[in-house]
């Protein structure tokens, strides 16, 4: 009979519950985040945490930086821009996969804000999972302009309604929300290539100014890299940059098809 449960080490403990502050400019919000070192050999932990809003900014990411400055300082996480435009602070807040620097704490359901890193990755520390599979998977596609046709003297030009066709898929930025969300990649994900690389794939398939449309598609037709999405959605409904991988992944497709008859 099959074993569904987690082994031991990876069962996830409660943790430390740290200390409220001692004086509070506001209202104290409670996180509820968690915790994994791989230096110390134990067991991923849950730490409670309590933010003082009347000294911390309104994201998800202020009380993040806020615990992090204020009161535990071995706490890690990504983050840079924190204006939603790097991707790089991506983790699981409230059930769901966003940026922690564009969801507003208030934006969180009642009770403690529970933080864990993108679900089915592994996970580096805390919650910094490692992505060096969905890079290299990106890198597969080759994301860039690929032309046989001599360069021009000053620019490749495209007309207005070429451009209009990249709307909706130039603006991802990589955050791996919507492929760590799509249950077809935490199960196949050594295979499938994820809504996020598909997207991608679909933006350079479209450029008008693209010249190696047959190869890319040639790179897609497998049963694994493309056909492993079963329209489930999750991917449209969690980006937090609210584009629809779904539909990239269904023009793919459609393209594979037309190019038969
Ligand atoms: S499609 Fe959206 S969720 Fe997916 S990587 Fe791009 S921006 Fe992130
Ligand atoms: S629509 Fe496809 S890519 Fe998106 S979550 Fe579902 S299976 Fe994954
Ligand atoms: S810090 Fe760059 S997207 Fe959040």
């Amino acid at each position: 009979m099959a074993q569904f449960s987690l082994p031991q080490n990876s069962k996830i403990t409660t943790g430390r519950t740290w200390d409220k502050p001692a004086t509070a400019h506001g209202e104290l919000a409670e996180f509820k985040v968690y915790r994994w070192d791989p230096d110390t050999g134990a067991n991923p932990r849950v730490d409670t945490y309590y933010v003082d809003r009347g000294d911390c900014g309104p994201m998800v990411l202020d009380a993040l930086i806020w615990i992090k400055n204020k009161v535990d300082p071995t706490l890690t996480f990504r983050r840079s821009c924190r204006e939603g435009i790097c991707g790089s602070c991506a983790m699981n807040i409230d059930g769901g996969n966003t940026l922690a620097c564009t969801k507003g704490i208030d934006e969180c359901g009642s009770g403690a804000v529970k933080i864990y890193p993108l679900p089915h990755m592994p996970v580096i520390k805390d919650l910094v999972p490692d992505l060096t599979r969905f890079y290299a998977q990106h890198a597969s596609i080759q994301p860039w302009l690929k032309t046989e046709t001599a360069q021009p003297e000053k620019e490749w030009r495209q007309s207005r309604e070429d451009r209009e066709k990249l709307d909706g898929l130039y603006e991802c930025i990589l955050c791996a929300c919507c492929s760590t969300a799509c249950p077809s990649y935490w199960w196949n994900g050594d295979k499938f290539l994820g809504p996020a690389v598909l997207l991608q794939a679909y933006r350079w398939l479209i450029d008008s100014r693209d010249e190696s449309t047959g190869e890319r598609l040639d790179e897609l037709e497998d049963p694994f890299r493309l056909y492993r999405c079963h329209t489930i959605m999750n991917c449209a409904n969690t980006c937090p940059k609210g584009l629809n991988p779904a539909k990239a992944i269904a023009e793919i497709k459609k393209m594979m098809v037309e190019r038969r008859v």
